[in-house]
């Protein structure tokens, strides 16, 4: 079958991933990547399949409306994957205005272009949103969060994600555009920029830095290996209900105290240290303000009415990111030079 689909921040972490399954799995498709290429934006992620026939990319900005509609009528999408995001929580505390314009303008601008370009007919289209859990704010020990669950984000960045899942909603309902969301948990994986947990803790493990843990490190998220994401996203772009949200996760929580440990073990076995040795590393730090306690996720709309279900274990995905990040150091060295030192030393007080 063939399809022309714009997917949006291809060249960040989770987008990256995407790309390249879309690009390899359905050579019938094209897939046109428009990436601003911010800090988190790098083109590394996709050397592998650069020159391949069915994929195209244009660096360029979701806000640039004039843009968007060049691209929509230039290439005749019929679907969009909107992923490009400004994504890390500490950033949007310290800056909360791009995540507004990105997150918030970036999402309308793409919206109004896809109103604009499918006004005629909305059969086959689809705009895919993908958001995030941090829109249902915090649990305490107990609960999941459903589709239902109500909103209640709790930082700019999860209220930027908020803001325009409710952008996109309203579109639906008031346009009948096509759309279908989907709100995963904590990514991990190959290609995740190293201001995120567990690329941050295993890069200064392997330099011997202290690992910054934020208040007593009793907070939980949900861990998900990123291609499982890059499945469900698959499937629901292909079979998911227009109008529905999909709740995606790992069903794998983990306290980050427990997991920076089982990092430093992972580690300390990788590099030959003696047992014990990476822990000593661990600092705990003053906490991030308003930090959520914990996010989990019911998935079951998903698993039962797609089939989707992630397949990757915890142990066995792990072992692959600590293996990636400790062969991929040049990956590494390129995107912590420069402003990501200025972004530490301002956010950790750390040597
Ligand atoms: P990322 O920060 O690694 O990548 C974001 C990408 O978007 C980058 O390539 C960046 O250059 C691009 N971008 C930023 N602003 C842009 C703009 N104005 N115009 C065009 N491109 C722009 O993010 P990620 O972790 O890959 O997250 C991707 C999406 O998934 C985001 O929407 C995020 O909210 C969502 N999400 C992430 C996670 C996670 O754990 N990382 C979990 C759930 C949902
Ligand atoms: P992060 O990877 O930033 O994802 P999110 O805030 O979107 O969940 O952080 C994951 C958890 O780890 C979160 O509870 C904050 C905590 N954390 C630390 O303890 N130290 C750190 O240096 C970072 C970046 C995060």
């Amino acid at each position: 079958m063939k399809r022309t689909l714009l997917i949006t921040g291809g060249a960040g972490f989770i987008g990256s991933h995407v790309v390249r399954r879309f690009v390899k799995k359905y050579p019938g498709y094209t897939i046109v990547n428009l990436d601003k290429l911010t800090y988190a934006g790098n083109l590394e992620n996709l050397k592998d399949i650069e020159t391949q026939s069915n994929y195209i990319f244009y660096k360029g900005d979701i806000c640039d409306a004039p843009l968007i509609t060049k691209l929509f009528e230039q290439h005749k999408f019929d679907g969009v994957i909107h992923l490009a995001a400004e994504s890390h929580v500490d950033r949007s505390i310290a800056n909360p205005m791009e995540f507004i314009q990105t997150n918030i303008v970036g999402t309308v601008a793409l919206l109004n272009a896809a109103r604009e370009a499918w006004r005629s007919n909305f059969d086959n289209k689809l705009f895919y949103h993908i958001s995030t859990d941090e829109v249902y704010g915090s649990l305490g020990q107990n609960g999941k969060f459903t589709e239902k669950t109500p909103y209640d984000p709790h930082s700019p960045y999860s209220a930027s994600k908020a803001a325009s899942d409710h952008l996109v909603r309203a579109y639906y309902h008031t346009y009948k555009l096509p759309i279908v969301i989907s709100n995963c948990s904590n990514n991990y994986g190959p290609n995740q920029f190293p201001e995120k947990l567990i690329p941050l803790a295993i890069n200064n493990i392997k330099n011997s830095r202290p690992v910054p843990v934020y208040g007593t490190g009793q907070n939980v998220r949900d861990w998900l290996y990123v291609e499982d994401h890059a499945e469900a996203i698959d499937i629901i772009f292909h079979k998911g209900k227009v109008g529905a949200t999909y709740n995606i996760g790992g069903d794998n929580e983990w306290k980050n105290i427990d997991l920076v440990r089982l990092l430093c073990k992972i580690m300390d076995k990788k590099l030959g240290r003696p047992e014990g040795t990476s822990e000593q590393l661990i600092q705990f730090v003053k906490d991030r303000a308003g930090h959520d306690l914990r996010y989990a996720i019911d998935s079951s709309k998903l698993q039962k009415e797609l089939g989707w279900r992630p397949l990757t274990t915890f142990e066995s995905g792990l072992e692959k990111t600590v293996d990636w990040y400790l062969s991929n150091q040049k990956w590494l060295d390129n995107v912590i030079s420069g402003e990501y030192q200025e972004y530490y030393k301002k956010q950790y007080h750390l040597r």
